[in-house]
Parts: structure tokens; sequence; C-alpha cells
């Protein structure tokens, strides 16, 4: 059974006993960034406008998910904020019975603008793709000269008071190094949780390999360097973090070590593309076509039975540590990150 009641509350548990709370939701593959570990430089084939969800298809979904025991919801993109009206959809979500909070990832262009409204539509957490505070770096990753519009929107979300705002920076061998002890000295002064993701192998252009990942135990050496570090307990329960306070007391730094010490084993989360396709893993190569369902007149019940489907199959784990690791068809951008 994937769905057991436990005080009267309904629960999506997969194929190893995992509970699922966390839904994510991209609503766009658009982006005006073109980060080499995600999107390619240009010619991008972006899904048609018509294939995605509308805000009604998402919050049925978000409803239909909650009432099975989904209780946090993630926007994703491509660039969440390349959606016309998106505090309309945040609203609509919040509003949701059974969902408790509501975040987002974002390269933090929009912010400056979008900040307010975002967050008077109910919006409480933030993540924030920062990798690199040299500008030359900034341009070299995001192929984009926006580091300023970057730091500005991180400036205005957090003058907005949001409950939580966390940088996250790809981690990548012979880049990132230079950036870690700025990005956390921002962090600790800001009051931002910084988080390093190893680099993992969903890079449109296909050019990653082992050897481009920095990984998180070296990302640690070097932090404890300069500062004495004290290991949260069980983080890796909680989030896909290890997170680590740093001695002194300010602050504290996330280390996602997606590739060298996968956090699969605690995942509790789903995922849904902006052309409504369910993927139970990043990694997935099958998807269940949540969109055909919706559109082609599907009842409640009918959407409940085909996410317990997907639920119950769910990858006990990605392979890219394996020799039969597949990539999947898609790229970052149009999966969600
Ligand atoms: N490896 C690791 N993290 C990635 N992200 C995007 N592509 C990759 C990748 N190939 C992360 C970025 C961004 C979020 C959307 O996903 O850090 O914050
Ligand atoms: Fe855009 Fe985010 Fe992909 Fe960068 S990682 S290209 S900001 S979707």
């Amino acid at each position: 059974m994937t769905t057991s009641t436990e005080n009267n509350e309904q629960k999506l548990v997969d194929g190893m006993g995992r509970t699922i709370v966390n839904l994510r939701i991209s609503v766009t593959d658009r982006c005006n960034f073109r980060c080499t570990y995600c999107m390619p430089a240009d010619n991008v084939e972006f899904m048609p406008r018509d294939n995605l969800l509308t805000f009604e298809e998402i919050t049925r979904v978000a409803q239909v998910g909650a009432s099975q025991g989904i209780k946090r919801l993630r926007l994703t993109g491509g660039e969440p904020l390349m959606r016309k009206d998106l505090p309309v959809l945040i609203r609509m979500l919040t509003q949701v019975e059974g969902i408790e909070d509501v975040a987002m990832t974002t390269n933090a262009f929009f912010l400056k603008d979008h900040a307010k409204a975002l967050k008077e539509a109910g919006l409480k957490r933030l993540n924030i793709s920062l990798d690199a505070l040299d500008p030359e770096k900034f341009l070299h990753v995001n192929r984009r000269d926006c580091l300023k519009e970057v730091l500005e929107g991180i400036k205005t979300s957090a003058e907005e008071g949001f409950k939580s705002i966390k940088i996250n920076a790809v981690a990548m061998r012979n880049f990132s190094e230079s950036e870690i002890i700025g990005l956390i000295e921002m962090g600790r002064s800001d009051g931002f949780e910084v988080r390093f993701i190893e680099f993992m192998p969903l890079d449109s252009d296909q050019t990653w390999e082992r050897d481009k990942v920095l990984f998180g135990h070296e990302i640690i050496d070097l932090i404890k360097k300069k500062h004495e570090l004290v290991p949260v307990e069980n983080s890796l329960e909680i989030g896909p973090a290890s997170e680590y306070d740093f001695a002194d007391g300010k602050g504290r730094i996330g280390i996602i070590t997606a590739v060298s010490n996968p956090f699969c084993d605690h995942c509790n989360r789903i995922r849904m593309t902006a052309n409504g396709k369910l993927r139970t893993c990043l990694f997935s190569t099958d998807e269940t076509d949540l969109k055909a369902l919706i559109r082609g007149g599907a009842s409640d019940e009918d959407i409940v039975k085909a996410i317990q489907d997907a639920v119950l199959i769910k990858e006990p784990g990605h392979k890219i540590n394996l020799d039969d690791f597949e990539r999947p068809q898609r790229a970052m951008h149009a999966i969600g990150g």
C-alpha cells in the first residue's frame, strides 16, 4: 500500500518506506540565465506555452497531493519569476488545506521588483542561486553579466523579512574554490545559510565529469582552514544538506553531497515539471503524465491513484556512482531545480 492512515492523516509512503511530504513544482522551463551546469548557451528549445499547467491545474495537483500528505511545496523553474503573476499562484497554493509551507528557488534577478509581492502572497522561504561573487566568474558560470542585479535582489528580499533565505552554490572544481570563503562570509554577516551543492550530471551541455565536481569533504577542509565548524546533528534526516554551525556562533553552512554521499535514503520529495509530468527522482527516466490525466477529465481519485502508483516505485536512489547510470532526458531547467 502506498497510503496509510495514521491519526486520520493520509500518507504517501514509497516502496522503501520513505514518507513523501515535499512536492517541488516547476512553473516554467524558461530562464533569463544560461548557467553552464544547467542550460546550453543558446538555441534552447522551450516547452510550448500551451503545455504549461495553468495556475488552476497546478493548484489542483497541490490539493490532491495535500489530501495524500504533501505538506510543503517549492516552486522552481527554469526561473519561476519568468512566469507572469506568480504571486497569484502563491496565494492559491498557500490557501490549499494541508499545505504548511510554500518556498521558491530563484536566481534572484527579478527579486528587486518582486520580493514584496511574493512575501505578501504568503511565500515564506527563498533559496537563491549564487555561485560566485567575482563578477567575471559570475559571468563565466551564469553566462549573464548580472551579479549586481542578483545582489540587489538578495538585499531587497532580506529587507522584506523572509523567514529564511538560503544561498545555493554549485560546487565545481577549478571554479568554486576561490569563491567559498567570500560566499560564507557574506552569509555570516547577512544571516543567510550558504549551501554548496556538488555539481550533478544534469547539464544540457553534457560536459559533466566526476573530475569536475568539487566534493563536500574538500569544501569542509577548505573552510576549516579559517573557521572551526560544529556538525549539526541529524541534519540529513530533515533535508538534503549536511549542516555545520560556525563554532563562534555566527551562522551555519550546508553541504549537499549529491554525488559523493547522496541523501536518497532520506529523500521525501517528488517533483512535477512545468508541463505536468510527475517525477519521483531528479534522475528519473520515467514520468507520470498528470497533465494528460487532468486535461482528459480525470477525477481526483484517478489523480491520487496515479500519484500513489508513481510513488510506490520511486527510485531507491540515483545511480551516478554506478556503471549503469543513465542521464535523464531532461536537463535541470526542464526538470525543476
Ligand atoms: N548540479 C547541481 N546543482 C544544480 N542546480 C542546477 N543545475 C545543477 C547541477 N547540474 C541547482 C542550482 C540552482 C538550483 C535550481 O539547482 O544551484 O540553485
Ligand atoms: Fe536558470 Fe537556474 Fe538553470 Fe541557472 S540553474 S540557467 S538560473 S534555471
